[in-house]
């Protein structure tokens, strides 16, 4: 086995050249020339060395596949897991790779029991998928799905409290946050939020799927249940790599989605194997967190805020429109409110979205996440490693 697995041999060394973001970084990336791209925050986009080193893993699990699932993977990936967590600032059996944010917002959500009358939380905000896994789980149960609305622009971080705080109740068994909310890129006062719900006896879910290297965490110190994240978006990991986390309190009788050999065996046997899949993408997660760091994990966070606040007050400008809120709420995501004229009559819904980013696309090349929120649409900019401000200059223009 140590000759197909030593523990080091698929880490990149580490690097000391100091990396310049922006253009310079472009090359590391497979992302086709020609095209602005200004959504990394939908898929992420895994830099080339770390796409090698999982492509490294397949190599060696194809070289023996039987030893492989059998003898490699439970070290390998319970080693990931622990890189993981200690970026994460968690403790090793506290966390568990799971396929995506989806994936992991399901397993908790499809864990738990509810009956009629209770009440699960969530801003008007979430995330499509986790709205419709929250609809499923209250048509079986008969509990009640509350949305709390809120209208942008949001004003400051007690807007983010209050909408939330105010639809609370004694019946509030689950509060469900985005740590940050996919149309905006507002990052909410998770910590704040958790202390009032938890006050009021309702146990409480995070979908973190922007969070991992979008922003600094320490998980154990939000005061949450359950924490779901992806790396393949902000950490830089080859898709699908997500993970989740549960306090050590609340890990009994939560499962994976697909129950499998080791149901019963707890938290972290139970999600460690749910079947033959590829481990290619959380093995390799340990080099994306080599990436990152190489970069400088807090000069990359830097880079993303400033040049996504000066990049949409550029374009907010440009349009004479509105940002969804204060530069203070954001990370490395901001979104913009689009002005009718580029709208072209399409409907502020979903297919409407669509349409519309597939126009951009097509006829300008800009990649851009287009967003319907209340009755408008709005265009929310991502900024990663390898963005610049010029590449902000066409959406700006249109
Ligand atoms: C807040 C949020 N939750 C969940 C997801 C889903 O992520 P995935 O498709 O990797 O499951 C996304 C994707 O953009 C998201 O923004």
């Amino acid at each position: 086995v140590s000759t197909i697995y030593d523990g080091k041999t698929h880490v990149a060394e580490p690097t000391t050249a100091v990396w310049t973001l922006g253009k310079p970084m472009r090359p590391e990336f497979s992302l086709e020339p020609g095209t602005d791209f200004l959504n990394h925050g939908s898929f992420g986009a895994p830099p080339r060395a770390v796409l090698e080193a999982a492509g490294r893993w397949r190599n060696r699990l194809e070289a023996n596949p039987d030893v492989f699932f059998r003898e490699v993977l439970p070290g390998a990936l319970r080693e990931a897991a622990s890189a993981l967590a200690r970026f994460v600032g968690a403790r090793p059996q506290d966390l568990v790779f799971v396929d995506n944010a989806t994936a992991g917002m399901n397993a908790v959500l499809r864990s738990l029991s509810f009956s009629p009358g209770d009440e699960i939380l969530a801003s008007s905000h979430v995330y499509g998928a986790v709205r419709q896994a929250i609809r499923h789980v209250c048509e079986r149960s008969g509990a009640k799905f509350v949305v709390a609305e809120l209208a942008l622009p949001v004003a400051d971080a007690e807007a983010l409290v209050s909408s939330l705080a105010e639809r609370m109740s004694e019946r509030t068994r689950l509060l469900v946050l985005d740590h940050i909310a996919s149309p905006t890129g507002l990052v909410f006062p998770v910590a704040q939020l958790a202390r009032l719900a938890r006050a009021r006896g309702a146990r409480v879910l995070v979908d973190g799927a922007h969070a991992p290297g979008q922003i600094a965490l320490d998980l154990p110190a939000l005061g949450v249940d359950w924490y779901v994240g992806n790396c393949h978006k902000w950490l830089f990991a080859p898709r699908p790599c997500g993970f989740l986390w549960a306090h050590e309190s609340a890990q009994d009788g939560l499962h994976p989605l697909a129950i499998s050999h080791d149901y019963g065996r707890g938290f972290g046997p139970e999600f460690d194997w749910t079947g033959t899949r590829d481990p290619a993408a959380w093995l390799a997660v340990v080099d994306a967190i080599r990436f990152l760091e190489a970069l400088g994990a807090d000069r990359v966070r830097a880079h993303g805020h400033e040049l996504a606040v000066a990049s949409a007050t550029k374009i907010a400008r440009a349009w004479d429109s509105v940002l969804d809120g204060p530069a203070a709420l954001h990370g490395s995501m901001m979104a913009i409110r689009l002005p009718g004229r580029l709208c072209r009559g399409l409907a502020a819904d979903r297919g409407g979205a669509r349409e519309l980013m597939s126009v951009l696309i097509a006829e300008q090349r800009i990649v851009v996440a287009v967003m319907p929120i209340g009755n408008a649409l709005w265009a929310r900019i991502s900024a990663s490693v390898y963005n610049q401000p010029a590449d902000y200059d066409r959406l700006a223009s249109l």
